[in-house]
């Protein structure tokens, strides 16, 4: 077994200073806003896990379908020796792709890239174990920071799985896709995973679980506040709420304040009015239509090749080539 490496950017420092930033300026802005990146401490990815395993939350389960029925053409397709996974979480997906490739006799180097650090390490560490000759370098770095440290090399099949290019609002989204094609050579090929567009009923339910998964995973943010910034957010005070935007296309959670409460942010020496009833944001996650991700791509450099739905076009999965020099 080799040994997986992990450079780590985002280290407590970093987090206490990004997240300082983020809570002083969403803390005042009108709604109040919580980007969705401080979801994932050790207890926000567990929650997620649970998440992709909830009957309502179907993302998971139909980007799995599409990667076990399409795998072979995308192994064979990609030519890659490399697989750099952003968002990787558990790498659990990433499975089925390194198999595939590992069947070729191509498979060298896996590359998964995550702000969690013991989520990133732990699976960094199964995956070593699993795959006799694989080099794993982890990253442990932020999306919108950190790509610049990827480590170069290779025949490389860039992935964004589960759906998490939704979570960027649409212009940080055209930025985030810039940056990810930069780190691009020409012939490397990027696989990304998208949810749909579709009925209402069913969008809702993935994103309002009766178990209170995601309750619990939506309120976890005030947790990481509390833990890291010295706060005090009553969390059983905050509603979850989960809504779908029809004119955006995005589903959208806030947590809503149950009662007139003042918070106090002992780290930024802030205190915090919520009035009874008032919102804050938490998250966007983007419904797609598939005619859209083409131009989207091509507009980073990236000529898609193909695009597969499962069996119900709930979900959908791209690949696309950089054709543009770096
Ligand atoms: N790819 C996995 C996990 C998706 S959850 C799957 O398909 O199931 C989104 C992942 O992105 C989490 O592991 C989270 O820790 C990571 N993430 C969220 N915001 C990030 C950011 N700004 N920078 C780096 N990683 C981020
Ligand atoms: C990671 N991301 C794609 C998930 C989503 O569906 O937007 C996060 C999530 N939020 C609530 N449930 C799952």
């Amino acid at each position: 077994m080799i040994e997986p490496v992990v450079d780590t950017y985002v280290n407590r420092a970093w987090i206490d200073q990004a997240l300082r930033a983020d809570v002083a300026e969403g803390l005042v802005s009108q709604p109040k806003e919580l980007p969705p990146k401080w979801f994932y401490d050790d207890r926000g990815s567990e929650l997620f896990d649970q998440i992709t395993r909830l009957p309502d939350y179907y993302p998971t389960r139909r980007e799995r379908e599409i990667l076990e029925r399409e795998i072979d053409v995308i192994a064979e397709r990609s030519g890659a020796d490399t697989v750099v996974e952003l968002g990787s979480g558990t790498s659990e997906k990433t499975r089925i792709v390194l198999n595939a490739l590992a069947a070729t006799g191509r498979l060298r180097r896996y590359v998964p890239f995550d702000n969690s650090e013991a989520t990133l390490r732990n699976a960094a560490a199964e995956l070593a174990e699993a795959y006799e000759g694989l080099a794993v370098h982890g990253v442990v770095g932020d999306f919108e920071h950190h790509l610049g440290h990827i480590p170069d090399g290779g025949c490389r099949l860039i992935m964004l799985l589960g759906g998490t290019i939704g979570n960027f609002p649409p212009a940080p989204r055209k930025d985030f896709l810039a940056a990810v094609a930069n780190t691009m050579a020409p012939g490397d090929t990027f696989l990304l995973g998208f949810d749909l567009v579709k009925d209402l009923d069913r969008l809702i339910a993935a994103y309002d679980d009766p178990e209170g998964v995601t309750a619990a995973f939506n309120r976890n943010v005030l947790s990481v506040v509390n833990n890291r910034l010295d706060a005090d957010f009553d969390l059983e005070q905050f509603e979850h709420e989960a809504r779908f935007d029809l004119e955006e296309e995005w589903i959208e959670m806030w947590l809503r304040s149950r009662c007139d409460q003042q918070v106090t942010i002992g780290g930024l020496g802030m205190t915090v009015d919520f009035a009874h009833g008032e919102r804050m944001r938490t998250e966007i996650s983007a419904k797609f239509r598939p005619e859209n991700i083409g131009p989207e791509l091509a507009g980073v450099g990236l000529a898609m090749e193909r695009l597969w739905t499962d069996a119900r076009g709930d979900y959908a999965l791209t690949m696309s080539r950089m054709v543009a020099r770096r």
